[in-house]
């Protein structure tokens, strides 16, 4: 049988649906809070025993921006809030920096849970908990996706390559241009990449307004 998330004569939205598991309770769930309702009493993977609290994402759920992690740390895992801590704070800046307010932009990560220790995601980790991110692009529907790191470029491309031959263009995520940029948490420490992400992320606001995508400060 051909591949649906292959098929370019459907939109992007079903060609991501289609990658969700067939037994995945997440096939039949039609809003946000339905899954967040689900994600709060579910556990995968042993690191969702562990967690304070789930993180699923926040955001308008019709954003036409999403901009996607890795995984929670310690400052969300308390909040339930992803990229509320210093990392979170930077990328406050720099979406700001190109007129996106953080309210109009939907933000998640891979993982919904914290990885003890800010460690590395598991790939099985990877593997329970992608088909969630999958559904809220299908319920969100955005326009464009920017990736932040290595590990969710690379996590949503299937790739394993340096984020040095990853970033500064658009890649095709089942048709939606998805650009992958430096995580905040890396800036952080090497404020030498501050310059590329600058470039990314107005190539990004670039396209986002060539495909109309809504801005209060734009438009205001
Ligand atoms: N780093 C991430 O990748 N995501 C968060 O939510 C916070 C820090």
């Amino acid at each position: 049988m051909p591949d649906p998330s292959q098929d370019p004569t459907l939109s992007p939205y079903e060609r991501i649906a289609s990658l969700i598991p067939e037994d995945s309770p997440l096939r039949e769930m039609n809003s946000l809070e339905e899954i967040n309702a689900w994600l709060s009493k579910t556990v995968l993977v042993p690191i969702d025993e562990n967690r304070i609290n789930p993180v699923l994402g926040t955001g308008p759920a019709d954003a036409d921006l999403m901009v996607i992690g890795e995984a929670p740390g310690a400052d969300e895992d308390k909040t339930g809030e992803p990229f509320v801590g210093r990392a979170g704070q930077l990328l406050d800046k720099i979406m700001d920096a190109v007129l996106f307010d953080r309210d109009e932009i939907y933000i998640a990560n891979i993982l919904k849970s914290r990885p003890p220790n800010n460690r590395d995601p598991l790939a099985e980790e990877v593997e329970a908990h992608i088909p969630i991110l999958y559904k809220q692009i299908e319920l969100i529907r955005p326009k464009m996706i920017l990736a932040v790191g290595k590990s969710a470029g690379n996590g949503l491309l299937g790739k394993s390559s340096s984020l040095a031959s990853l970033r500064g263009k658009f890649h095709d995520y089942y048709g939606i241009p998805l650009m992958v940029t430096y995580h905040p948490a890396a800036l952080l420490r090497n404020p030498q990449w501050k310059r590329p992400t600058w470039e990314d992320v107005k190539l990004l606001r670039t396209r986002y307004d060539e495909l109309g995508g809504t801005s209060r400060r734009r438009d205001s």
